[in-house]
């Protein structure tokens, strides 16, 4: 077989990022930007990958060696999440060949809109579909979760589950996600500080003040949960007014546990000043975007108050498709 590309979508967490790890519900949306994986195989038992997300980061694994082509230090770390989805692929295939993975991103990259879990499950279905190898969406996932894991210690399983899967979900960590009926579209517009983030590490960070603050914190991150409990409703009902102050207030949440800064405080208020019905930092935090809720008529408004304020701005639609085969 030729060349297979496979693509998988960002997305936004709407309510309940960080929560999440703790075992409160979340709201997860699929966008239309994604990840694309082209794949080939080689006849030697190499992997190499090409432009990892559109960072300019390169480089071949021979067995457990590494080669940098391109790229700096971290490159073998950045790079492991796609060479052990290609590996254990292989693995399953029984066939004796390495394989070529071109990549190629429409999502910010660390900026909290998923692309290190789209661009591992575009190549995970690329692969499967280029080896012959039978894989489920909940193999996708399983795949995409466990490389996830070698570079983010304590993920709750958001990313890969909504890359996997698509759509509007109701997601609790270890549980079974159940998908929102969204009828209309949601008007959303994305602020991006463009200040890059580690997962990881706000993860880690808000492990601590937890351990240091629990009785505080801990009534926090359930209020969180209750957020979103009631978010679910509002989309139900298409109740965008009540949408906007329930985002207003999880913002608020996240300020309090210490994941904003002043980049993402500038771009919020920019937002709800210039007309959205709330505005919430999405995903990690430290850093990365914003997400707005407008009406469709105030978008562009919103998108020039973030971009005067520093931000670089874009609508997103949701997208009910998860992790596909291209053409
Ligand atoms: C990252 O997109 C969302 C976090 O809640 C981490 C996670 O759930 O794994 C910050």
């Amino acid at each position: 077989m030729d060349e297979v590309t496979a693509s998988a979508p960002g997305k936004i967490i709407l309510f309940g990022e960080h929560f999440v790890v703790y075992g409160e519900p979340a709201i997860v949306l699929a966008i239309d930007k994604r990840a694309y994986a082209s794949v080939e195989m080689r006849r030697d038992s190499k992997i190499y990958i090409d432009n990892l997300a559109d960072l300019g980061i390169s480089g071949y694994f021979k067995k457990n060696r590494f080669i940098i082509e391109q790229g700096g230090q971290d490159s073998e770390f950045k790079l492991l999440p796609i060479k052990t989805a290609v590996q254990k692929i292989l693995e399953k295939s029984g066939k004796n060949v390495g394989v070529n993975v071109k990549m190629h991103c429409s999502i910010p990259v660390s900026a909290g809109l998923g692309s290190s879990a789209a661009v591992v499950a575009a190549t995970a279905k690329a692969t499967s579909r280029l080896l012959d190898v039978e894989l489920s969406k909940e193999d996708i996932f399983n795949i995409t979760f466990e490389s996830e894991r070698l570079v983010h210690g304590t993920p709750s399983g958001i990313d890969p589950t909504i890359t996997t899967y698509g759509g509007v979900l109701l997601f609790r960590k270890g549980k079974r996600f159940k998908r929102i009926d969204v009828k209309k579209d949601i008007p959303l517009v994305v602020g991006n500080t463009e200040i890059k983030h580690s997962t990881g590490e706000l993860v880690s960070m808000v492990k601590h003040r937890r351990e240091k603050y629990a009785a505080i914190i801990d009534p926090i991150i359930k209020a969180g949960g209750k957020i979103t409990l009631n978010a679910v409703n509002a989309l139900r009902d298409y109740d965008l007014n009540a949408l906007g102050e329930l985002m207003n207030i999880n913002h608020a949440l996240l300020y309090a546990i210490g994941v904003s800064n002043a980049s993402l405080e500038k771009l919020v208020c920019a937002a709800r000043d210039a007309g959205a019905y709330g505005a919430k930092l999405t995903g990690a935090g430290g850093g990365g975007c914003i997400v707005a809720l407008s009406s469709p008529k105030e978008a562009s408004q919103i998108v020039e108050a973030i971009e005067k304020a520093g931000g670089k701005a874009f609508a997103v639609k949701k997208s009910d498709e998860g992790a596909r085969v291209e053409g």
